[in-house]
């Protein structure tokens, strides 16, 4: 049996490789508090629950579902858009379900990527956006992300014979890893960069509602002709502490929606009805609880942001999103130290490395875990 190069290519999932690693620590008997992946540990509230235990209820919400959402959730969406970011949206053309953002985010390269073409893709960033580009036979080319340029890509510094074999550029801010934020007027100048040299921005915003220090992030739909060039991705896995569940979104050009839905039309069957009845409840209902849940995330930022100069580590504030962007004690190597402190004293962080080559002098920690718990965790690492 040959497995394909593709596949065969392809290193393994980070994070399916840490929950390995944390499991054998487990194992092993150690309590390990794991600062590692951003799932929300925090539930929904319980009349988003209830919807979807109300519509499972039903006799015909068990069949398949549609291909496109049902219209209830395409509208909800459409209108949250306009409430919230003031971007119009036609619920029919430009705005598509997802079974979770991250199928999204694989597939558009199926629709936009040919076998040898590139996708730009921030390093560091989300892995899926380099995985994507070679599942679909293509290559991703690194734009690095500095602390020097508040972690946005330079656009000029990307090369001609890269620019002509690039079709998609990838960009996620409230950002993840870094923790960074992007001004309007930075997210002018790609929309303005992407009509120049034909490519489709896929702006990544899954982190627009996880926000502190009063911040309110933008959608790049907010440009002007935006939609002309950009797909932006949605997800109420961190919005509504939905991940479990599995629902994103994919809103914007009419035409690379369509594009994907074609790659989705072949590949899944849509998201299970009671879980659509829910996430329309969700997007339409009382959203004053998001400003409740985002100060227990502050509060815990602040946590880690306190004791990390107690271990020889520092980090700028995040205003969005669920890590803290830690520089490594100085002269250290970000893998041998994050496997040094889960072995000496049960504490997980991830290596920004898992984040790409430019990760490097980086740890990223996860503010999904209980203030108690994080508390215990800065404790522990001054034993180092
Ligand atoms: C930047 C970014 N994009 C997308 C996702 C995927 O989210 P979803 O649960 O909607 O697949 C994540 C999840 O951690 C993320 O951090």
């Amino acid at each position: 049996m040959k497995i394909a190069s593709r596949i065969d290519n392809l290193p393994p999932y980070v994070f399916a490789t840490v929950e390995k690693r944390i499991a054998e620590q487990r194992a092993k008997g150690v309590d390990v508090i794991s600062l590692g992946i951003g799932s929300p540990d925090l539930a929904p509230p319980k009349y988003i629950i209830d919807a979807l235990y109300e519509s499972a209820l039903k006799e015909d919400t068990h069949g398949y579902a549609g291909y496109y959402g049902t219209p209830a959730l395409r509208k909800a969406t459409a209108e949250y858009y306009g409430k919230r970011f003031g971007v119009e949206l036609d619920p029919d053309t430009e705005v598509r379900p997802l079974i979770g953002s991250k199928e999204g985010l694989a597939n558009i390269n199926l629709a936009f990527i040919d076998p040898g073409e590139i996708a730009l893709a921030t390093d560091p960033g989300y892995p899926t956006y380099r995985m994507g580009a070679l599942l679909a036979n293509g290559d991703a080319y690194s734009m690095p992300l500095r602390e020097e340029n508040d972690w946005l890509p330079v656009f000029e510094d990307i090369p001609g014979d890269i620019l002509a074999k690039a079709r998609i550029m990838w960009l996620n801010y409230p950002n993840n890893p870094t923790g960074a934020i992007a001004p309007m007027a930075f997210l002018q100048q790609a929309v303005d960069f992407a009509s120049a040299h034909d490519l489709l921005i896929c702006y990544d915003n899954p982190y627009c509602d996880v926000t502190f220090d009063s911040y309110v992030a933008p959608s790049i739909l907010q440009v002007p002709g935006a939609k002309d060039v950009c797909i932006e991705f949605n997800s109420l896995s961190k919005t509504y502490n939905m991940a479990g569940w599995r629902v994103g979104l994919a809103l914007g050009s009419a035409k690379a929606i369509d594009a994907l839905t074609t790659v989705k039309t072949n590949i899944d069957s849509g998201i299970f009805r009671p879980i659509q009845d829910a996430a329309t409840v969700a997007l339409t209902g009382d959203q004053s609880w998001l400003a409740d849940r985002n100060a227990i995330y502050q509060e815990r930022r602040d946590i880690i942001m306190e004791w990390l100069p107690t271990i020889g580590m520092s980090a700028e504030v995040p205003k969005g999103g669920l890590y803290v962007w830690a520089k490594t004690p100085e002269g250290v190597n970000a893998q041998e130290f994050a496997v040094d402190v889960l072995e000496k004293v049960g504490v997980w962080m991830t290596p920004g490395t898992a984040f790409g080559d430019y990760g490097e002098g980086y740890l990223r920690l996860s503010i999904c875990i209980s203030a108690d718990r994080l508390r215990e965790a800065g404790e522990r690492l001054l034993r180092l």
